[in-house]
């Protein structure tokens, strides 16, 4: 065999300078942007929008820098805590929102401490680790990680760089909904189907297309489908007043028992007309089974929105859903 020669082609390329989340940094809330930028951007946001698993279209979330959505708010939060002073950072996780903070701690330059569960996967407690980030496993669930992250905040050991209560989070997290606008060509889908836990990507994603609806840019916030795992619905038990007997599932980034924000999320969801959803284990795992047969290697939490949506028939127009995170997060098959 001889090696092929070098294709030479001319080609009229811009470099990729503008397609992050900081493009809609004045709607931030943040004092300097451009400063918060130049110190702790990654490279987040500008995720593709795809076509290839039927009607529906695809937000590629997992090839954002530390390979999940929780990147866009993480970058906020601690562009926010920075702002604010802080010297040190506290956050608790299941395990991607804690890697993305200690990310962005480590490109600013400042120490993390990052709570999580014991069981939390060792793909992501070493992620995190390798920023630098101080991982302490707590016993007991993500309640219990939760605890002991407001406990040190007490203690002084640092600002409480939160997903779940600060809402500069969210304020990264609504790019996800500006970006899908733009890349429709300026309108909003038919529906979101999205996979919810603590809600920081239903919550962005409908503060961003209300932020829209007030610009009078799209006319409704489109419906939100909102996903959960059958063995862990408290928000679909909120919204509907099933109830759910608690099981463990492999959706372990939407595994939360009792998320704070759960009427603001109950109610971001009827507003936008929207519904709840749950999943089994077995449909979980065939979504993600079906994903990577056709190229996407997402984790169980990130086949979870894909395994509702094709339960929801052909309602025609546009269905966007997210793969939020990477398959390599999951420890197993
Ligand atoms: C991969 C993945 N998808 C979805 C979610 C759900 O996000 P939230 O808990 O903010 O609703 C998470 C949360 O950690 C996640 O890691």
């Amino acid at each position: 065999m001889v090696p092929q020669p070098f294709p030479r082609h001319i080609v009229d390329v811009a470099p990729s300078v503008g397609s992050t989340i900081w493009r809609y940094s004045d709607s931030f809330g943040l004092a300097d942007p451009e400063a918060a930028e130049a110190r702790l951007g990654l490279g987040e946001g500008g995720t593709p929008l795809m076509p290839g698993m039927g009607d529906l279209l695809l937000k590629v979330e997992f090839v954002n820098p530390t390979l999940s959505f929780k990147d866009r708010g993480a970058a906020v939060v601690v562009a926010h805590a920075i702002e604010q002073g802080a010297e040190r950072l506290v956050c608790d996780s299941s395990g991607n929102a804690g890697t993305a903070v200690a990310a962005y701690s480590a490109r600013a330059g400042v120490p993390c401490t990052v709570y999580v569960p014991a069981a939390t996967s060792n793909a992501k407690t070493l992620q995190a680790e390798a920023h630098g980030a101080y991982v302490v496993r707590v016993d007991g669930d993500r309640a219990a990680a939760a605890d002991a992250a407001e406990e040190a905040v007490g203690r002084g050991e640092g600002f409480y760089a939160s997903h779940v209560w600060e809402s500069s989070f969210l304020a990264g997290t609504k790019t996800f909904a500006f970006e899908v606008w733009e890349q429709l060509g300026r309108r909003a889908p038919e529906r979101l189907v999205l996979p919810v836990g603590n809600g920081t990507l239903v919550l962005g994603a409908w503060l961003g297309f209300e932020e829209l609806r007030l610009a009078g840019l799209v006319d409704e916030v489109p419906p939100i489908t909102a996903v959960q795992a059958v063995g862990c619905a408290p928000i679909v038990a909120h919204a509907t007043g099933r109830h759910f007997d608690p099981a463990p599932t492999i959706a372990d980034g939407i595994a939360i028992a009792a998320p704070p924000r759960v009427a603001e999320i109950a109610d971001a969801v009827a507003d936008s007309a929207g519904e709840f959803m749950t999943v089994d284990d077995v449909e979980i795992a065939d979504a993600r089974r079906r994903l990577a047969e056709v190229g996407w290697y997402v984790e169980p939490t990130g086949a979870v929105a894909v395994a509702a949506a094709g339960q929801l028939g052909d309602r025609g127009g546009t269905t966007v859903v997210p793969l939020c995170g990477a398959g390599l997060k999951w420890p197993g098959p």
